[in-house]
């Protein structure tokens, strides 16, 4: 009798547990550290232009952003952050960067990402009313070739709102492709309805990943889509685990592999793109720390990542 009240509770506590249960041996996962940098009003238009970045040709021939940056990224984020040439507005006393370490794995359905990372002590920046930190992972499956080139920097153009040429109108992050044209301040002009649903039926937008996250609050995970602006999904397919230790966080994303458009299928064999992002100190937009580009793998293959089955 004794062993049936125990499986009863077995059961209802399997019940209580969230759909993505499978506990993950992270002491098995292998990661890696990731260095967040300021990155100031850096855009793309801005990056590709040689007057005003002097990598601008190499990476126009070729050499992608880690190529030349992998290593320099505390030095460029604590020159970013005070430097009033890219930052016209800097926050006081914000950190230049924040290491954070990553671990990625997967147990044949899901695909797990533990992002781990003390923000330390950071000034209000009073943007965000609503959430004090927000950590992002941007993936591409290779359909969007300037973010295997250059990660989340594919998407930040000189006229979003609170860049250099960002106007009235709210303008989140988009891809080249979805603008009729693009110039040194960006591009204006969205391409017609029927265009983009055909860039996007192609799978040429990037998946975005977000935990909003409030000390003593469960985490809100969103996800969403970049193609002619940052899109959030109804209903987000991936769920977030966040846990707190001081100024510590470890927040771990995860979704089903195989999620269904828009979602990017996770497979092995192929080579993935993420980007990370945090916003500390309650910032938004702009006032957040970057990673270079950095590749995932299943199972196997030459990647920053390799999620290994866990
Ligand atoms: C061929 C090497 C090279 C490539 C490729 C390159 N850069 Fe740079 N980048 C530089 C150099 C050199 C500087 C410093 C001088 C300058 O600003 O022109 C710099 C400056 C910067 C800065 C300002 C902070 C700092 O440390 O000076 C940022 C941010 C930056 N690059 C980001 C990028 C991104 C993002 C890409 C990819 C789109 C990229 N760079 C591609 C060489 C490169």
């Amino acid at each position: 009798m004794s062993s049936g009240i125990l499986r009863t509770a077995a059961t209802a506590v399997a019940l209580l547990l969230p759909l993505n249960a499978h506990a993950v041996d992270w002491n098995k996962a292998s990661g890696k550290d990731v260095v967040l940098f300021y990155p100031a009003q850096m855009s793309w238009e801005m990056l590709l232009t040689q007057s005003d970045h002097s990598g601008a040709g190499k990476f126009r021939e070729g050499k992608n952003c880690a190529g030349c940056h992998e290593g320099e990224e505390r030095a460029s984020g604590k020159l970013l952050v005070g430097d009033k040439s890219t930052e016209p507005t800097p926050i006081a006393g914000k950190p230049g960067f924040i290491m954070a370490n990553v671990k990625t794995a997967h147990d044949g359905d899901r695909i797990y990402v533990r992002v781990e990372f003390d923000a330390g002590q950071q000034p209000d920046a009073g943007m965000d009313k609503e959430f004090a930190t927000k950590v992002a992972v941007m993936i591409d499956d290779g359909k969007v070739p300037e973010a295997t080139r250059a990660g989340c920097w594919a998407t930040c153009h000189d006229n979003l709102t609170r860049m250099p040429s960002g106007g009235a109108i709210e303008t989140t992050k988009y891809l080249s492709r979805s603008r009729v044209s693009l110039s040194r301040k960006g591009g204006a002009d969205i391409k017609p309805a029927a265009e983009l649903d055909k860039i996007r039926a192609e799978g040429g937008y990037l998946e975005y990943w977000q935990a909003r996250l409030n000390p003593g609050k469960p985490a809100v995970a969103v996800d969403g889509t970049i193609l002619e602006k940052r899109a959030e999904n109804a209903t987000p397919a991936v769920t977030v685990e966040a846990t707190e230790a001081g100024t510590k966080w470890t927040v771990i994303f995860s979704r089903k592999m195989s999620a269904g458009a828009p979602h990017k299928d996770i497979v092995a064999g192929k080579a993935y793109t993420i980007g990370i992002s945090l916003h500390a100190g309650r910032a938004h937009q702009r006032f957040h720390y970057v990673s270079l580009e950095k590749t995932l793998a299943v199972d196997a293959g030459k990647a920053d990542f390799v999620a290994a089955r866990n």
